[in-house]
């Protein structure tokens, strides 16, 4: 039992109804935990005074935060894991490519309920400097929404508009560092030897030569190396992301209990999903790659227990894109399992997903997940296909031999297909960071035009069109049913292409991931009606099939996700199942020709015990007289059974 299902199981029992009385339960509930936590990353014979500080501060946000946040996280106690229910149905955009700002973003909710989504994740929306920002993830404050989305007040107005609308917002914690024109950053430069302490800074280059010998490059096209000389400072900052991003020192206590408020100030504001950017970062160790670091975790989950105590309502998403085995300890492990973050970013299927299409085969897929230990019962995925960044290649290597194949010419096949290295290939995307030294590279580009959209159009290519609809609906439909919460990239729900325009832009040039960002198109949404067009399609496939998810308790996630083997090396299928009564199958074919299956091992799952059962997608009831399935190129099928 994780301490959030302890948190219910106090609430219900206690006859305290009182918000401020459950708050001290709870804080006594997590007390021993938080303290354990604490002094695990800074010691009490050198830090106690701060535990102190912790101790202090921890009513005073609870004091501080809305009433009517304070109501809701009471609702949310008692209703469980609202996060794993099939209702959920989320979408991530850029609130300035959306609809210019936030009250922009506000007047477009219908569209957003036409669609079904209930869930937001909004790009960095807090101030940031001028010139370059990594799209808002530079931050110049936590908390201060920067001009070009509106004020506060418009931030404030959308929240209490989402929770009538029972919309749930997802904003960024860029928890691992600031930017150079951050406050901190500015005093540091200044000479403040105490803010100087809130970064990693260092005189010379001894400490930060220690740390190259084994720190990778995050962005080694644009930002080699992982320090930045700071003339003013005379002094040598940790960068691991771009220059003008310092990471923040959290063997500082200071830091944390400075995070900390930030943090709940953040939730304060109506946030009830926080996306903890770049959390693998937290801790930096000589010898080491500073990623997914023990201590890290520790940091993570002393924010969480922190925050579970002032706001119960209010959950963490990890982003870590990192291996698979690494993602699922974000969930927690050991006294801290189901104590971090509840969600975590499917980054493994994602990719899984786009070297399946190169493939046309999905035996690395399963594979892979079958490598991907299982997550604690509290926690869920957001699946996904695209979102803002890149797409990288991180397979097991391992996985790839036992395969017969070399891990680095798949790479190369990998980035030749989906960057216009082949001249067959449909996908149109574009490299990111390549390395010419190492051939290591990711790969750029909207989910249309990666699965051929842009090359149909531009080709007039009625088959290529009509293939890459197909695709689009069926990566769609397979991140719908594979438990967790679907996340819609804006724009991938009417097929949206490449965006070249950054290509002008002296901020953005040097970063493709741009092209994978484009201007909402709401001139195609404006002719949804014409039902033939791609975009028409697209939409009201995917419309239908979260209409499906919705009304069935079978897409929650339950932590019951099994993969079935068919034999036939270019099919997906999983299935979800409620005891023996009820199920879904899912069966794909990642194949530009129809394939067949055996369906002996269905039957005996009892899917056809009713009679033909029905294929949810096409409205048909399925039928194998015959005793094989034929499964037509890039077809999805969702079986019901009961
Ligand atoms: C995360 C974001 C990415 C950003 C990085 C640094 O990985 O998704 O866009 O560049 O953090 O903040």
């Amino acid at each position: 039992m994780n301490q959030a299902q302890l948190h219910r199981l106090v609430a219900r029992q206690s006859k305290e109804k009182d918000s401020t009385a459950l708050f001290e339960l709870r804080l006594a509930t997590n007390l021993t935990l938080i303290q354990q936590l604490f002094f695990s990353l800074y010691p009490e014979n050198q830090h106690g005074a701060y535990f102190n500080k912790l101790l202090d501060l921890l009513p005073k946000l609870f004091t501080s935060r809305p009433s009517d946040l304070k109501e809701q996280d009471l609702l949310r106690l008692n209703a469980g894991n609202w996060y794993q229910s099939e209702k959920m149905l989320g979408m991530q955009m850029y609130v300035e490519h959306f609809n210019k700002d936030l009250n922009g973003l506000r007047q477009k909710i219908p569209y957003l309920k036409e669609l079904g989504v209930n869930f937001l994740h909004l790009m960095p929306i807090t101030s940031r400097p001028k010139g370059e920002n990594d799209g808002g993830y530079a931050v110049n404050s936590y908390l201060q929404v920067d001009k070009r989305y509106g004020t506060k007040a418009d931030l404030l107005a959308l929240t209490s508009e989402f929770r009538k609308e029972g919309i749930y917002l997802m904003l960024d914690f860029v928890v691992n560092h600031t930017s150079d024109e951050f406050p901190w950053a500015k005093k540091a430069i200044k000479g403040d030897k105490k803010y100087q302490g809130y970064y990693y800074t260092f005189d010379d280059r001894t400490v930060p030569d220690a740390f190259e010998k084994t720190l990778p490059e995050v962005f080694p096209e644009t930002s080699p190396g992982n320090f930045t000389y700071i003339p003013e400072m005379e002094k040598w900052v940790m960068t691991v992301f771009n220059s003008y991003q310092w990471d923040l020192n959290y063997t500082n206590p200071e830091v944390f209990l400075e995070m900390l408020i930030n943090l709940a100030k953040l939730a304060d504001m109506g946030v009830d999903v926080v996306r903890f950017d770049a959390l693998a970062f937290l801790w930096k160790k000589i010898g080491s790659i500073s990623q997914n670091l023990p201590e890290a975790h520790t940091l993570v989950s002393l924010f969480r227990m922190c925050l579970q105590v002032v706001a119960p309502g209010v959950i963490l998403l990890a982003e870590a894109i990192v291996a698979p085995t690494d993602i699922v300890k974000y969930f927690g492990e050991g006294q801290t399992l189901g104590n971090e973050c509840e969600v975590a970013y499917n980054a493994s299927l994602m990719a899984l997903l786009w070297n399946s299409i190169a493939t046309k085969k999905t035996n690395l897929l399963y594979k892979s997940l079958a490598h991907v230990p299982g997550k604690p019962k509290d926690c869920t995925w957001i699946n996904y296909i695209r979102c803002h960044d890149d797409i990288g290649l991180g397979y097991e290597n391992q996985l790839i031999w036992e395969l017969g194949w070399s891990p680095e010419l798949h790479r190369k096949f990998l980035l030749d297909y989906y960057c216009q290295k082949l001249e067959w290939s449909p996908a149109m995307g574009l490299l990111f960071m390549y390395n010419p030294k190492t051939g290591d590279g990711r790969i750029t580009g909207s989910a249309a035009s990666l699965l051929g959209l842009e090359k149909g159009i531009m080709l007039k290519d009625k088959e290529l069109i009509n293939q890459s609809i197909a695709k689009i609906i069926m990566l769609h439909g397979i991140v719908f049913a594979f438990g967790g919460i679907p996340l819609i990239y804006a724009g991938d729900e009417i097929g949206t292409l490449n965006d070249y325009s950054f290509r002008n832009d002296n901020a953005k040039k040097g970063d493709s991931r741009w092209v994978n960002r484009p201007l909402q198109d709401w001139d195609a949404v404006s002719r949804l009606r014409e039902e033939t067009s791609p975009q028409a399609q697209i939409f009201h496939t995917l419309q239908k099939l979260i209409q499906i998810r919705k009304k069935n308790p079978l897409f929650a996630d339950n932590n019951n996700l099994e993969l079935y083997h068919t034999g036939n090396d270019h099919i997906l299928a999983f299935g979800r199942s409620n005891g023996d009564r009820q199920g879904l199958l899912v069966l794909c074919n990642f194949d530009e020709k129809p394939q067949v299956i055996e369906t002996g091992w269905i039957k005996k799952m009892g899917y056809f015990t009713k009679g033909d059962p029905l294929d949810l997608v096409s409205d048909q009831q399925i039928s194998v007289k015959s005793g094989l399935l034929e499964i037509l190129p890039y077809q999805m099928i969702w079986l019901k059974k009961g």
